[in-house]
C-alpha cells in the first residue's frame, strides 16, 4: 500500500514504506550515474534518487527547477556518511519507481532555493514564485500563527470580533481618503476606511461591550519602510473602561503572542508620559534598546559668543548633547556625513567634537573650552575614545534631530540588537499638535479621542496644554499602535470639532450620524488599535513591512504583479459620471 507524505515527513524509521510524494523541484543533481532531485512542498525537502535501470530515468533527464511531480517511490536509509543532518529528512532519501510530471515550469526570472539577494521589484512582479522562498514561507506563517494567537487571545476574554464596512462615509482621519465613486448615486463616493474608529465606536453604543476586529485599513498616504497603502490592524474597544484596563489588556495581548509565537516571556512595559519620551529621547517612539540618552546642555552654553548657540539661546530654543561612544576615532569626513544626516533629519547644522586620547578636536573648537568640555563630559557620560555632537535649534526641531541622530548613533554602534524587545508605553500626549505641512494645530490622535478629565478647561484658553487620555505602544522606535479613551458625551464632542475651527454645519455634514448615535445613551468607551504588519516585522526580524505581507504595494504604491493601479476603459468611467482629466503619461509617474 502506498501512503502520501508531505516532503518534511519522512524520517529514518520508515525505511521500506511505499510512499507518494508531491511537490516542486528544488535542485537537481546528477552525479554517479544517479539523478538526485530535492522535492520541496510546504513543509520541507526530500531527497528523491532515479535510477538509470529505471524508465523514469529519461524523463528526470528533462527534470528543470520549478517542475511539479508526484513521485512514487519506496523510502531507504542513506547510504552511510551522505546523511544530511540540516534537512529534518536528511536521514531518508526515496528511490522512485514511478514519475508523474504534473507540469513544467518556466526557468524562474531569480533562483527560489536560496535566500540570495534579488531586485525587490522583480521579487514583487514574480511574488508568487517569491512566496516559495524559504523566508517569505516562514514570515507568512509567524504571521498567521501572530494573527491566531491574537484572535484566541481576545475570544478567551470574551471580546467579540464584528466585521465593519469597507464601503464608508468620506471621514478623513488625517491620511487622505481612498474613494469609490457611486454608480447608483451618480457624482457621489464612498471611501475606504483609514480604520474602523467611528463603527467600533458604535458597536459601543450598540452595546456589544468587547469588540475586536482583524481589520483592513486604508490610507492615500506617502509610502515607508513601515507603511503600506492597505494595512491590518488588531483594532479593539471595550465599554465602561479605564485607561489602565485598555493598557493591562493591550499589553497581555502580546505577551501572549510573544510567549505562543516566539516562546519569549517578556517583562512588564516600562511607562514614560510623552515629554519625557521627548526629552529623555528626543521623539515619541523612542527605541529603548540602548541607553544613550540627550542632554539638554543650554546651560553649559549660557553666555557663549558662538553665534549659532547664542541665537538659539536668545530664542529660547534648545541645545542637546548626544554622546557617540567610540566616535573619536571618526574622520573629518566621516563627521561632515553625519552633518548631511542631520541636516536631512531637518537640522541647519551640527557641532561635533571628538575626545581623542591625543586631545580634543572640534568642528566649533573655537568656541569650546575647557569649562565646557568637562560639563558636557557629566551630561553625557562621555569619556576619552567617544565623540558628543550638538543640536541648537527650536525646541521640537533640536529634539527631533537628535532623536533621529540618537538612532542613527545607536545603530552604528550596533546598539539595535533586532533579537531584543524593548517595549514601552508612551502616555499623556499633548491633544494637539502642529502639522508639519501646514502649521495648523491638529489632534496628535483623533478627534473622538477624550482630554484628560480635567483638562478641559484649557480648550478656551490655551488649547495646546491640553493633554489627551491618548496612549501609544512602542516597540524598539517604532509605534505599533495607538488608541484613546472617547469622548461619549455629545456636547463635548461638538465642543472638540468646534474647537478644530468646524462651522456647525460642517460638524452635521460629516459627523452628524455620529454625534446623533452619541446623544442615545453612549457608554463611556476607549480603545486601541496596534499594526499588525508592523508587529509581525519585528517578530521576524524584518525592516520591512513588505516581507511580512502575501501581496505588498512596492515603495510607489503598485502592485508590480497584477499591474495595479491602470487605466480603465472610458466605458466604465462613463458608466460612474466620470471623465479623467490625467495627462497620458500622469500613470508613469
Ligand atoms: P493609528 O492611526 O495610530 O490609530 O493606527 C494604529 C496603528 O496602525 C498601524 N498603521 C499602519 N501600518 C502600516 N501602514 C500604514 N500606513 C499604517 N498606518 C497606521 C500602526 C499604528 O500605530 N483608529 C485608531 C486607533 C484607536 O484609536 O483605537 C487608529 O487607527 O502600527
Amino acid at each position: 500500500m502506498t501512503t502520501r507524505f508531505s516532503c518534511g515527513a519522512l524520517r529514518a524509521g520508515d525505511a521500506g514504506t511505499s510512499v507518494e510524494l508531491n511537490g516542486w523541484v528544488n535542485r537537481r543533481r546528477d552525479h554517479g550515474g544517479l539523478i538526485f532531485v530535492d522535492l520541496r512542498d510546504r513543509d520541507g525537502i526530500t531527497q528523491v534518487v532515479f535510477d538509470p535501470k529505471h524508465p523514469s530515468f529519461k524523463e528526470a533527464e528533462h527534470l528543470r527547477h520549478e517542475d511539479v511531480l508526484r513521485i512514487v517511490g519506496t523510502v531507504r536509509a542513506r547510504p552511510d556518511g551522505t546523511e544530511n543532518p540540516q534537512l529534518a529528512t536528511g536521514a531518508v532519501e526515496v528511490g522512485v519507481d514511478a514519475l508523474e510530471v504534473l507540469n513544467r515550469s518556466q526557468v524562474p526570472p531569480f533562483q527560489i532555493n536560496t535566500e540570495g539577494d534579488v531586485d525587490e521589484n522583480l521579487r514583487l512582479e514574480y511574488r508568487y514564485l517569491d512566496l516559495r522562498r524559504p523566508k517569505l514561507q516562514r514570515n507568512i506563517r509567524m504571521r498567521h500563527r501572530i494573527v491566531k494567537a491574537m484572535r484566541d487571545f481576545f475570544d478567551a476574554r470574551e471580546f467579540i470580533e464584528i466585521e465593519t464596512p469597507m464601503l464608508i462615509k468620506s471621514t478623513p482621519e488625517g491620511a487622505r481618503d481612498y474613494l469609490v465613486p457611486s454608480r447608483l448615486h451618480p457624482g457621489t463616493f464612498y471611501a475606504l476606511p483609514q480604520s474602523p474608529q467611528l463603527l467600533k465606536q458604535i458597536s459601543m453604543i450598540s452595546g456589544f461591550g468587547r469588540y475586536m476586529q482583524i481589520a483592513r485599513c486604508m490610507r492615500d498616504e506617502d509610502l515607508r519602510a513601515d507603511r503600506q497603502p492597505e494595512f491590518t490592524q488588531v483594532d479593539v474597544e471595550m465599554s465602561f473602561v479605564s485607561q489602565e484596563e485598555v493598557l493591562e489588556t493591550m499589553e497581555s495581548c502580546i505577551h501572549h503572542v510573544w510567549k505562543s509565537c516566539l516562546g519569549v516571556e517578556l517583562a512588564p512595559f516600562p511607562r514614560l508620559s510623552h515629554e519625557e519620551a521627548m526629552n529623555r529621547f528626543g521623539l515619541d517612539k523612542p527605541d529603548m534598546r540602548f541607553a544613550l540618552e540627550l542632554a539638554h546642555v543650554n546651560d553649559v552654553f549660557a553666555g557663549t559668543e558662538f553665534v549659532v548657540f547664542k541665537s538659539v539661546l536668545d530664542a529660547a530654543g534648545k541645545i542637546l548633547a548626544l554622546r557617540y561612544p567610540g566616535g573619536a576615532s571618526l574622520s573629518r569626513r566621516d563627521f561632515d556625513a553625519l552633518t548631511e544626516d542631520a541636516k536631512q533629519f531637518g537640522a541647519k547644522g551640527m557641532v561635533w567634537i571628538a575626545l581623542g586620547s591625543d586631545g580634543v578636536k572640534s568642528s566649533a573648537a573655537k568656541f569650546i573650552g575647557d569649562d565646557h568640555l568637562a560639563k558636557l563630559r557629566e551630561a553625557t557620560g562621555a569619556e576619552t575614545g567617544d565623540a558628543i555632537l550638538l543640536f541648537a535649534d527650536a525646541r521640537d526641531v533640536a529634539l527631533a534631530v537628535a532623536g533621529k541622530m540618537r538612532n542613527l548613533v545607536g545603530e552604528r554602534c550596533g546598539l539595535r540588537d533586532p533579537k531584543t524587545y524593548a517595549f514601552c508605553w508612551v502616555l499623556d500626549f499633548p491633544y494637539l499638535e502642529i502639522d508639519e505641512e501646514t502649521g495648523v494645530p491638529m489632534p496628535a490622535h483623533h478627534p473622538f479621542t477624550s482630554p484628560g478629565e480635567d483638562q478641559w478647561h484649557l480648550i478656551e484658553t490655551e488649547p495646546l496644554k491640553m493633554r489627551a487620555q491618548h496612549y501609544d505602544m512602542v516597540l524598539n522606535g517604532f509605534e505599533l499602535g495607538s488608541g484613546s479613551i472617547r469622548i461619549h458625551k455629545p456636547e463635548l464632542q461638538r465642543k472638540i470639532f468646534e474647537m478644530l475651527g468646524m462651522t456647525p454645519e460642517q460638524i452635521e455634514d460629516r459627523f452628524g450620524f455620529f454625534v446623533r448615535a452619541l446623544e442615545y445613551g453612549a457608554p463611556p468607551h476607549g480603545g486601541m488599535a496596534l499594526g499588525v504588519d508592523r508587529i509581525v516585522m519585528l517578530a521576524c526580524g524584518e525592516e520591512n513591512i513588505r516581507e511580512v505581507i502575501a501581496f505588498p504595494k512596492n515603495q510607489v504604491g503598485r502592485d508590480l504583479m497584477m499591474d495595479a493601479p491602470t487605466p480603465v476603459p472610458e466605458r466604465l468611467l462613463r458608466d460612474l459620471y466620470l471623465e479623467s482629466t490625467a495627462p497620458e503619461d500622469a500613470s508613469d509617474r
